[in-house]
C-alpha cells in the first residue's frame, strides 16, 4: 500500500514493513507553525527564547543559550531512541505511536532527539524547538502533531562550585558505580546532584513566572517521574482552572549520554516542555485543533508586536458558522486644516454599527487617482454571528448602515 519510496523535504526514503508516515501527516509537515509571524506558538516560542536571552547572558554579554528552531523532523531511531539509552523494547518505539518513515527513520517524537548531537558538538547550554510527532487519536487535548522546547545546560566543576571547586566533586571516587539512590545516580556525589537539581528548578520555575506570573496567580508541584534518559526525573504541574495539567518533564541526563557524546567530565540537566499545552493556559485556549485553524478570525487576534511579554490576548472561541464578507469602496474626504481621514475613524464607525456581528475588518486596497487627487480605500468587512448563520439580507442591511454612516459622519464618497 506505500509507494516503494517516500519523498519528505526533498529526499527519498525507501519504504519497508514499518512505513506509517501517511498523507495527511505530511501535509503538516510543510506548516511550521512556530515560524508563522503571530501565530500564537510563534509568541510563546519567542517569550520563551527572551527569557533565556535576557537571564542568562555569559561574561562577554553574550546570551548563554545557543537556540535552535529549524532541525528537519525527519530524524533516526538512533536520535531518538538509542542515542538517549531508550530500550529496544521500550513502548514508545512502538509503531502504534510514532510515525515511522522505514525502520531506520522517524517523525521525531520528541525534540530530546538532538541532545546528543549538540553535546557532542562541544555546547554546554542550548534549547531546541520544533514539531514532534505522536500517533494519537484526536479530541480536544490531543493531536498528532504538536510542539516542544527542549533544553540542556551542562557544567563542569568549576561552574557548579565556583570558589569551593578545590574542596568539592562532581564525581563520587569511594562509591563510583555502587550506588544509585532515588535521589542521585551512582558516579555523582549528592552535593553536585542536589545543586544541578536545584538549578535546574530554579531555572522552570522562573521561566513559569515570567511566562504566566503576571496575569494570574499559579500554584505548582514538582512530581517525581521516570524517564530513560533522565535520573533522577520529575514533572511540572500547574493548577488552572481548578485541574492540574503537567507542563514538562525534565531531570540529571543520564550521565552516561555525556560520556557517549564526549562530555564524560560535566553533569547537566535537561528538560522538555509541550508548547501547546502552555498555549492552551496563557492565551484560554480550549480546543488543540484551534493552533492549524487557517481562519482569519483566529489568526487575527494575535496580530501584535510583542517581544517583551508586555501583554496576553486571551482567545475568544472562533464561531462555527460561516462568515460573510463584504467590500465597501470609498474616496476619502479631503484633507482639511481641522480633518484629516484615518482609518480607525473608519474602524470605529463600524463597530459602533455593526457590533459583535463583525469579525474583522481589513484596508485591502488605496489608490490614488493621478488627475483628481483624490484617494480611494476598499475595506475588506467580515460578518460573523457567534450564534447563528448570518442571512445574506441580514448582512446587506448591515452593510448599507455602515455605508450610510459612513458617508454622514466622515464625510467619504461611497463608490
Ligand atoms: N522528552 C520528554 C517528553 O517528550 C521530556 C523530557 C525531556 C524529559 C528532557 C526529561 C528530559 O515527554
Amino acid at each position: 500500500k506505500y509507494d516503494p519510496t517516500v519523498k519528505l523535504f526533498g529526499r527519498e526514503y525507501p519504504t519497508d514493513e514499518w512505513t506509517n508516515v501517511n498523507k495527511s501527516i505530511q501535509d503538516k509537515l510543510e506548516r511550521k507553525l512556530i515560524h508563522q509571524k503571530y501565530h500564537p506558538l510563534n509568541h510563546l516560542a519567542n517569550k520563551i527564547k527572551h527569557f533565556f536571552y535576557k537571564t542568562y547572558i555569559n561574561r562577554n554579554g553574550n546570551p548563554l543559550f545557543t537556540i535552535f528552531d529549524n532541525f528537519s523532523p525527519v530524524v533516526s531511531v538512533e536520535q531518538n531512541f538509542d542515542s538517549l539509552l531508550t530500550p529496544k523494547d521500550h513502548v514508545s518505539r512502538s509503531k502504534k505511536d510514532c510515525f515511522y518513515v522505514n525502520r531506520n527513520y522517524l517523525l521525531r517524537a520528541h525534540t530530546t532527539a538532538h541532545d546528543n548531537e549538540l553535546i557532542r558538538s562541544g555546547l554546554n547550554c542550548f534549547l531546541t524547538f520544533g514539531d514532534v510527532y505522536r500517533r494519537d487519536e484526536i479530541d480536544s487535548k490531543h493531536y498528532p502533531v504538536f510542539h516542544q522546547c527542549d533544553g540542556v545546560r551542562l557544567f563542569d566543576k568549576n561552574e557548579l562550585f565556583k570558589d569551593k571547586a578545590l574542596e568539592m566533586d562532581i564525581f563520587d571516587k569511594d562509591e563510583a558505580g555502587i550506588k544509585r539512590t532515588f535521589e542521585k545516580q551512582e558516579y555523582y556525589t549528592l552535593d553536585a546532584s542536589k545543586i544541578v537539581e536545584y538549578d535546574l528548578k530554579n531555572t522552570l520555575t522562573k521561566l513559569v513566572q515570567f511566562i504566566f506570573g503576571n496575569n494570574c496567580k499559579l500554584n505548582m508541584k514538582w512530581v517525581s517521574a521516570t524517564f530513560p534518559f533522565t535520573h533522577p526525573s520529575w514533572e511540572l504541574e500547574i493548577e488552572y482552572k481548578g485541574n492540574w495539567y503537567e507542563v514538562l518533564g525534565c531531570g540529571i541526563l543520564e550521565q552516561k549520554i555525556l560520556t557517549n557524546a564526549g562530555a564524560e567530565n560535566h553533569i547537566a540537566w535537561a528538560f522538555g516542555l509541550g508548547l501547546e499545552r502552555w498555549a492552551m493556559i496563557l492565551y484560554d485556549i480550549p480546543d488543540i485543533r484551534v493552533f492549524w485553524s487557517t481562519d482569519e478570525g483566529f489568526l487575527s487576534q494575535f496580530k501584535y508586536d510583542d517581544p517583551t511579554h508586555s501583554k496576553i490576548t486571551k482567545y475568544k472561541q472562533v464561531s462555527v458558522y460561516p462568515p460573510c464578507p463584504c467590500d465597501i469602496s470609498f474616496w476619502l474626504p479631503d484633507k482639511t486644516d481641522s480633518y484629516e481621514y484615518n482609518s480607525n475613524d473608519f474602524y470605529d464607525l463600524v463597530r459602533e454599527v455593526g457590533g459583535d456581528l463583525v469579525e474583522q475588518v481589513t484596508l485591502i486596497d488605496n489608490f490614488e487617482n493621478k488627475k483628481t487627487k483624490k484617494i480611494s480605500h476598499c475595506y475588506r468587512i467580515i460578518y460573523r454571528s457567534m450564534e447563528r448563520t448570518l442571512s445574506q439580507s441580514e448582512v446587506n442591511e448591515l452593510h448599507k448602515k455602515i455605508e450610510a454612516k459612513a458617508k454622514e459622519q466622515i464625510g467619504v464618497q461611497i463608490r
